[in-house]
């Protein structure tokens, strides 16, 4: 069993001080606006970026300790948590140097870029009674937790069909450095799109079957644009994944509909933290608090919901308590395996089964 941390904060280290790293540093320190709290048990204690700006950006806001080499930082770092938030290429590599140095891992989506990475990093954790935390965090979104409890008490009845779409623009000048390479991006409905199919495979995996095709349309970038595919789900539930990053001239929506024996329900909006519709027997439509997805890259695009606070709750609850229910690395390579065989089903033309 994993050590438990009762007398003091649990510490973090992070590789990558990019846009995404400033969600992970207020889940920690809290933000200006004072919408997420400080939170108490956590510190960051060092951090890592090739980029010398990025970095000294970072370490004189929050006061710490800076790297610029990330296997010199693992080497002497009392951290318990690493958390990777570099380019989705890299975060293998860094992730397993995290784990042979003794680190739990806080791995940032994708969760690798590769199913067989996955299984080498999640056995390698296990072997060494060490936790692989992964940030899904829009399971969170208010919505998708009440979608996930009606499921769950089958206040839908049998599910009949289900359609995601995400329709949202990331324009040309989105796709520079590493972003929209094969390399180091490594796929756009694995970059963007990963967060949806988990929500899709979260609330009705698993899998029987998936057919996909993909395509490369209006951006000049080494990956597909948009992608369209038909899941049949082992409990005979059919659903439909759309997604692109061509909706101009800016995101449209990002939703899921789900048609059961009950009645109909659709969450939307720019990131599924909106309810659309819902006439559902006997279940009266809930008044929420709307979540607005992240804006990045001063306005240029916007992401899904800032939920990251969560994440690191759970990081520090398991490691305080020693819960185990908390979205791991199995979790991860559930919708991973997903997007991998859209891709392979849309290179090969065909259906693929899962076993
Ligand atoms: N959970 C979410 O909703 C969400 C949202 C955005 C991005 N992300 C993920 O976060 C990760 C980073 O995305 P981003 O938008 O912050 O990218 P970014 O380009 O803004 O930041 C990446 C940082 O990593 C640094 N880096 C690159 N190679 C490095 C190395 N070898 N050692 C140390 N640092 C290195 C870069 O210099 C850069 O500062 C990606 O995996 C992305 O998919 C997640």
């Amino acid at each position: 069993m994993t050590q438990i941390i009762r007398d003091r904060k649990i510490k973090f280290a992070l590789i990558g001080c990019g846009r995404i790293s400033a969600r992970h540093f207020e889940a920690v320190f809290g933000d200006e606006t004072g919408g997420v709290r400080p939170n108490p048990d956590a510190e960051f204690v060092d951090i890592c970026d090739i980029d010398p700006g990025a970095l000294e950006t970072a370490c004189k806001k929050y006061n710490l300790r800076g790297h610029r080499d990330y296997r010199e930082m693992l080497a002497v770092t009392d951290a318990d948590v690493v958390a990777v938030c570099t380019p989705n290429g890299l975060h293998y590599e860094m992730g397993m140097a995290a784990v042979e140095n003794k680190k739990h891992v806080l791995m940032e989506k994708p969760f690798c870029a590769d199913l067989m990475d996955a299984d080498n990093l999640i056995a390698a954790a296990r072997d060494r009674r060490l936790h692989t935390f992964a940030v899904l965090q829009v399971r969170y979104n208010n919505t998708i937790q009440i979608l996930k409890k009606l499921i769950a008490e089958n206040k839908l009845g049998k599910i009949y069909s289900a359609a995601v779409c995400v329709r949202w623009l990331r324009p040309q000048k989105y796709f520079t450095g590493w972003r929209g390479t094969r390399r180091l991006d490594c796929g756009t409905a694995l970059n963007q799109g990963i967060h949806y199919v988990d929500i899709l495979q979260w609330l009705l995996g698993p899998v029987r079957r998936v057919v996909a095709q993909s395509a490369t349309i209006a951006h000049s970038i080494e990956l597909e644009d948009q992608i369209s595919s038909l899941i049949e789900f082992k409990s005979g539930v059919q659903a439909t994944f759309e997604f692109s990053v061509n909706t101009f001239p800016r995101n449209k929506e990002c939703s899921l509909y789900i048609s059961a024996e009950k009645g109909s329900v659709e969450i939307s909006g720019d990131a599924m933290n909106r309810i659309e519709y819902w006439e559902i027997e006997g279940c009266e439509r809930p008044d929420l608090d709307v979540r607005e997805g992240n804006t990045y890259a001063g306005g240029l695009y916007k992401g899904s919901c800032p939920n990251h606070p969560f994440i690191y709750n759970d990081v520090i609850r398991v490691l305080k308590t020693g819960d185990v229910n908390y979205i791991n690395g199995d979790q991860a390579r559930k919708s991973l395996e997903l997007v991998l065989t859209m891709y392979k089903s849309s290179a090969e033309k065909k259906f693929i089964e899962f076993i």
